[in-house]
């Protein structure tokens, strides 16, 4: 630990502990500690620590072909991308591979430009979209956007929840609405399912870009694949929804999902990266995507938020649980970052939000109910 703060700027507030192993829920530690991981590893663990067909399909890979760019076509690359469009909504036709969150909202924000020929982008008050420059200006959360100045022009910034803040921003200048379907960093604020209607009718209105950015919402973690088309949501799918975090269990990989309509405006070489779609990240995407469904994870992480949510309701500390799934925002009467330290004493890793009194759990979807009794337990 010594080494990494000597050699590493000081740039993240870390946990006083080292992982060396994880496997499931579980990160085992340099000294011989193990920890309940309820944050996922930063909601980026949905098959768990080491889900054991995944390293199996990256080993397998490494020992094939590491790399090559999109100048070449590979299986690799078209098992995941022919399976990720195989889960999304029907409308979600076409995928293009990146290597990060932020690098997904660029890429979504640059095709709303190009689909529409407008420069304006609306997002929300409260919504993280990544640290790179355009996606930092549209991040209207603490300190963010100022840590991007200058920023890029033309980002607006509406109201969570309330579509009349964005009907009056939204002329015939604006490109595309971006959203965290769930505002997670900002304490898992969720919107009424209306609202998510609202905004799709507006876009197809005013022929505005629709983008999701399912960043942390996306590849199963509210027990569904995807935000878009969900319930929660009315239904709702957008032109195009942004993912990275636990596409690849750990191995970083971004994608936009997009129509058909937004496909047709994407000419040669208008996008482009060199990692993006490399081999091993796509056989770490295939191999998620497959042990999600070889476990049938969506149907526990249903079952066991039900289980979750009764248990955190005999807490008499806790005000309310916000969110869907294992992105779940838990309010307390109390310091949210106090619980954490203590849980953290008691060897489970949680989040704390921008929220002060609220506390993040982003854990595996492969989470059982006797994993909840220990939180409580501890609680
Ligand atoms: C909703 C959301 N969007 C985008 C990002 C940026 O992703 P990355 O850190 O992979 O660039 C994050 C990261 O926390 C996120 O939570």
């Amino acid at each position: 630990m010594t080494n990494e703060d000597q050699f590493q700027l000081a740039t993240y507030k870390k946990m006083p502990i080292a992982a060396e192993r994880g496997g499931g829920v579980w990160i085992y530690t340099s000294n011989g500690e193990n920890y309940l991981d309820l944050y996922g590893g930063h909601a980026v663990a949905g098959t768990g620590h080491c889900h054991p067909h995944v390293v199996e399909a990256i080993q397998k890979q490494a020992g094939e072909l590491l790399f090559y760019s999109n100048l070449v076509y590979s299986s690799a690359r078209a098992r995941a991308a022919e399976k990720l469009v195989s889960i999304a909504p029907d409308a979600l036709t076409k995928t293009f591979f990146c290597n990060s969150g932020t690098e997904a909202n660029e890429n979504a924000m640059r095709m709303a430009r190009m689909a529409t020929g407008r420069e304006k982008i609306i997002t929300f008050s409260g919504g993280f979209h990544g640290r790179t420059a355009d996606a930092i200006s549209a991040t209207f959360l603490g300190k963010y956007r100022d840590l991007g100045r200058p920023n890029v022009p033309g980002h607006l910034e509406a109201e969570f929840g309330n579509v009349e803040s964005v009907r009056a921003l939204a002329d015939d200048s604006v490109a595309a609405i971006m959203l965290e379907p769930i505002q997670s960093m900002a304490g898992v604020r969720m919107a009424a399912p209306e609202f998510y209607r609202s905004l799709r009718e507006l876009c197809d209105e005013r022929r505005i870009v629709l983008i999701y950015d399912e960043v942390q919402t996306g590849v199963g973690r509210t027990g569904q694949w995807f935000f878009a088309g969900s319930d929660a949501g009315d239904g709702v799918v957008p032109d195009v929804v942004t993912l990275a975090k636990s596409l690849g269990s750990g191995v970083p990989v971004g994608a936009c999902l997009v129509t058909d309509a937004i496909a047709s405006h994407i000419k040669e070489n208008d996008l482009g990266t060199t990692f993006g779609g490399g081999m091993l990240a796509m056989a770490a995407v295939t191999a998620t995507l497959e042990a999600i469904e070889n476990d049938r994870m969506l149907e526990n992480v249903r079952r066991v938020e039900e289980y979750l949510r009764r248990r955190l309701r005999e807490v008499e500390q806790i005000v309310a649980v916000h969110g869907l799934g294992f992105l779940l925002g838990i309010e307390f009467k109390e310091n949210a970052a106090l619980v954490h330290k203590r849980l953290l004493e008691r060897k489970i890793i949680t989040g704390t939000s921008s929220n002060p009194t609220v506390l993040r759990l982003l854990p595996p979807l492969c989470l059982e109910e006797v994993h909840v009794d220990m939180l409580i337990a501890s609680i």
